[in-house]
């Protein structure tokens, strides 16, 4: 069986399934962004210290915003305000109304706390409930969560929206992949939630054990919390013929369910406007840039209550496209996070796009690592990447590193050493895969 398979057919919502809003007109929703920011600003200005001082030292105050665009006026947040006001500085309701707290743990430092109140909780349910069904989901479907649950807002956050849609959430978290296969042989769910690299490793799993991952019951997979490429996407449809769509969201903004894929178009993900404001900005300089043009995703919260963002720079990099399949605008699947930018001998570059080149390559396993090193003043990068089960000898392994290479020097444009390593040889992340490692000396 292939593309069109029962398994993945028929699951676009029709109209009716919609909320009214998912099919309002752009001046309908411009004129409920533009209500909510208001209160929005009002709320962060009388309740949060920081954000008073913040928009006082830029002389800009709440009732400055007449039209959507007056937002570039204000001043934005970072992960580093948050870090400053840690733990709970930034709430702006009195600590009882929180009833959740979520953390990211981030490399270094001090992790960010987030919080939610009731009615934020219900908020988080109805857009995770939307993204699930916009991917296809349905009451009464089965949805097998392995994001991890925990300070995490994956696990949770999938959890609550599965709920709310009505459907039979089985809340495995990650790990124990043994197990997630056998749960999902047993308890035959239509929809999983996971990252996609921890996807790959169910996927190992289901072959180790002698399985036809195509047999399987699921139809939809709801992968996000990292990005991933388009070339992933048809590996993960391929090996379970199942629909791959892509979910974005982050600790900081709400969680996942900021933005998802649509399953009829699988065309960029709709950001839920009536809850979170997107900008894209020029990293560099901090200005605004038309829809359609890359840089950096700020985003504005409209409804929460607990923890207001506003212009929140998330460092992922990516631009604004007019709705599709809904109303609301989309955002474009994302490359990379200004963080994640490797700069080699001149050369800017992505993890995605080492990944889009490995998943060209027949025998190469979307297995990898990128390892960097400095050799003299110049900067090195060696992809470690898994061979298939079946490449055997040195010959074969050799020929593959030649053939990724060709492909990283002639589309990326810069060199880079390849080592084809074993099957299983590049550890398994049971969330969020570690995708660079960074042995350059800090000077
Ligand atoms: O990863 C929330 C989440 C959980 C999203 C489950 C989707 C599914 P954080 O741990 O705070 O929250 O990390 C947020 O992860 O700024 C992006 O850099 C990255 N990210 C999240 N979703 C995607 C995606 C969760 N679909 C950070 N594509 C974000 C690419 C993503 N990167």
């Amino acid at each position: 069986m292939s593309g069109g398979s029962s398994k993945r057919a028929g699951l676009a919502p029709r109209p009716g399934e919609l909320d009214p809003i998912e099919t309002a007109s752009r001046d309908e929703i411009a004129a409920l962004q533009l209500s909510r920011l208001r209160w929005s600003l009002r709320h962060a200005y009388d309740n949060v210290p920081h954000y008073r001082a913040r928009f006082d030292a830029a002389g800009t105050h709440p009732d400055d915003l007449r039209r959507l665009e007056d937002l570039a006026r204000f001043p934005f947040t970072t992960k580093e305000d948050l870090r400053a006001t840690y733990p709970f500085g930034m709430f702006a309701v009195p600590r009882d109304r929180v009833v959740r707290i979520h953390a990211s743990s981030g490399t270094t430092g001090k992790p960010t706390v987030v919080g939610y109140t009731a009615r934020d909780i219900e908020t988080w349910a109805e857009v995770v409930a939307r993204s699930i069904r916009a991917s296809g989901g349905r009451p009464g479907m089965i949805v097998h969560v392995a994001y991890g649950y925990g300070l995490f807002t994956g696990g949770l956050g999938a959890h609550y929206g599965a709920e709310r849609l009505g459907c039979t959430v089985v809340p495995v978290s990650g790990g124990m992949t043994e197990r997630q296969v056998t749960l999902i042989e047993d308890f035959r769910p239509d929809i999983i939630m996971v990252t996609p690299s921890y996807m790959l490793a169910i996927l190992d799993e289901f072959r180790r054990q002698g399985r036809d991952p195509r047999a399987s019951s699921l139809r939809v997979g709801i992968f996000g919390a990292e990005p991933w490429t388009n070339a992933m996407r048809a590996e993960i449809e391929e090996a379970f013929d199942m629909h791959a769509v892509d979910i974005y969201g982050l600790s900081e903004v709400i969680g996942p369910g900021v933005a998802n894929e649509c399953v009829e178009t699988k065309d960029g993900l709709h950001i839920w406007e009536d809850h979170f404001y997107p900008e894209i900005i020029d990293p560099e300089t901090g200005r605004v840039l038309p829809d359609g043009e890359r840089g950096e995703l700020v985003l504005t919260t409209l409804t929460k209550e607990a923890l207001p963002v506003v212009r929140y720079r998330t460092r992922d990099l990516t631009r604004l496209l007019p709705g599709t399949a809904r109303t609301m605008r989309r955002m474009e699947k994302i490359t990379g996070r200004s963080d994640d930018m490797i700069i080699l001998r001149g050369v800017n570059l992505f993890p995605s796009q080492v990944e889009e080149q490995i998943l060209r390559v027949e025998g190469l396993a979307p297995h990898y690592q990128l390892v960097l090193t400095r050799e003299g003043r110049l900067d090195a990068m060696t992809v470690r990447v898994e061979a298939e089960p079946g490449v055997a000898g040195e010959a074969q392994r050799l020929a593959l590193a030649q053939e990724l290479a060709h492909h990283i020097k002639s589309v990326i444009g810069v060199s880079a050493g390849i080592d084809v390593v074993d099957p299983g040889a590049i550890e398994r992340s049971t969330g969020k895969a570690w995708r660079v490692v960074d042995l350059r000396a800090k000077d």
